[in-house]
């Protein structure tokens, strides 16, 4: 197998999604053309993560080992560094705004005020200068627009003439022992974490085009312990929330109500169960084995619908609350793009329609190529997300070449964001 020190590094991009049921590792190779191609697929079943958290650090290696030995069979090429997914209860976001008098030293042309890259890195340094708990990092910071005296709406403020400049952004941040958490097990299996990113705001650079972000959307990832959810408008993120439920809370409900292993109620999920029963569908029985000497029950597709639909309209109805905290809530041209593993359930459209009132779209990954039958599921939205982000990232900054320790990683967090507001502009 070949070594990344014998490819050449810019040319290969990996990543992982450790989620609450599967650990998902992919790895692709960025052509001349500067498309990304799928090289390795490999998955495996995740038992030590629930909501974002690590719980059992033994099983969340292991799981990571196998779905990374699996993609790089696949790919013939092993792994070094990799984009590493976060998400669960832990992340918190906010918008900011930052203002800054634009610098008088030596203008380009005199009397000229021109904003500098320097201005710009100021202005998002002001914007993120929050007070945060010992324990808290700042994960992201997206720039939603900027402000050049009294002209809204600027994208890229370099080179306007002004005197105040301002930048509006979306903040994200973690709790840094659960990231700690997470870089350590992908340390003993063996890898280093080129960079954390919010699970949502990878799926959403999956499945999302330019034209959604820019005329408003809502991107829902529903995976097993989360669902997740970006407001985008005006090409920026408006609000992040996570939701902490997702599939497990339906496939639980139906284990308790027809008394069944969770293992059962998940198969009967995912063959009999819909969102929202539909009428044009004929409703038969189904019989459910008794557990340890129970006696066999019945039920009906109807029956079974009844117990997961409320359950989705739930979470569905807490993301909607979430949307509307934001404050673009009634410009959403797009409506909602859902994504993740528990959105396959049937007639999940026609429920998340009755709930939104607006479009709906199922989110399928976009933007690689090869492989593609493999990772055509939303499942896959967020690890393809990754390599997506991590390939921009990469296009933008060049390659930083990470190795070290947990606390190396952590302490650059704060220089890579540092050195992204330079690149950026
Ligand atoms: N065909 C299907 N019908 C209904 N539900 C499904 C189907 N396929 C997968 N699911 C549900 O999707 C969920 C898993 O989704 P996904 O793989 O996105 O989760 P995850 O990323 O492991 O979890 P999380 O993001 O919460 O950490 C499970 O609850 C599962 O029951
Ligand atoms: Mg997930």
């Amino acid at each position: 197998m070949a070594t990344l020190d014998s490819q050449p590094r810019s040319r290969l991009i990996a990543a992982l999604d450790i989620g609450t049921t599967k650990v998902c590792a992919v790895m692709a190779q960025v052509d001349e053309a500067g498309q990304l191609n799928l090289l390795g697929v490999g998955r495996a079943s995740s038992t030590g993560m629930r909501k974002g958290l690590v719980v059992n650090v033994k099983e969340t290696i292991t799981a990571i080992e196998k779905a990374v030995e699996e993609a790089e069979a696949q790919a013939d090429v092993s792994m070094d560094g990799v984009y590493v997914a976060l998400s669960g209860e832990q992340i918190r976001s906010m918008n900011n705004t930052g203002v800054i008098t634009v610098s008088r030293e030596e203008p380009r042309v005199p009397h000229i005020q021109e904003i500098t890259s320097e201005d710009v890195e100021r202005v998002l340094e002001q914007a993120k200068a929050i007070t945060l708990p010992a324990d808290r990092e700042i994960l992201h910071v997206l720039p939603q627009e900027f402000k050049v005296d009294q002209h809204e709406g600027i994208k890229a403020p370099l080179g306007h003439i002004g005197h105040r400049l301002e930048a509006r952004v979306h903040l994200v941040t973690i709790d840094e022992p659960t990231a700690q958490n997470i870089i350590r097990c992908v340390e003993a299996a063996g890898l280093f974490v080129e960079a954390l990113v919010l699970a949502p705001l990878a799926s959403a650079t999956a499945v999302l085009e330019q034209t959604e972000k820019d005329q408003g959307v809502v991107l829902i990832d529903m995976g097993a312990g989360t669902t997740e959810l970006m407001v985008y408008y005006d090409g920026g993120v408006r609000h992040t929330a996570v939701i902490p439920y997702g599939g497990n809370r339906v496939t639980n409900d139906i284990a308790q109500i027809l008394h069944t292993t969770f293992d059962k109620a998940e198969e009967l999920k995912k063959e009999y169960g819909y969102a929202k029963f539909p009428a044009t569908v004929e409703d038969n029985e189904i019989t459910i084995e008794g557990i340890a000497g129970r006696q066999a029950q019945t039920t009906t597709r109807r029956g079974l619908s009844a117990i997961i639909e409320p359950r989705l309209e739930e979470i569905l109805t807490l993301c909607r609350n979430e949307v509307r905290k934001s404050d673009v809530s009634e410009k959403l041209t797009f409506g909602v793009v859902l994504t993740g593993g528990g959105v396959l359930i049937k007639e999940m459209e026609e429920k998340a329609g009755e709930v939104f009132n607006a479009d709906i779209k199922i989110g399928y990954p976009l933007h690689v190529h090869g492989l593609e039958e493999m990772v055509s599921s939303p499942e896959y939205a967020t690890a393809i997300g990754l390599l997506v982000y991590g390939h921009e990232y990469e296009e933008t900054h060049g390659i930083t070449k990470r190795p070290g320790g947990i606390m190396t990683f952590l302490r650059s967090l704060g220089q890579h964001i540092k050195n992204f507001f330079k690149e950026l502009f």
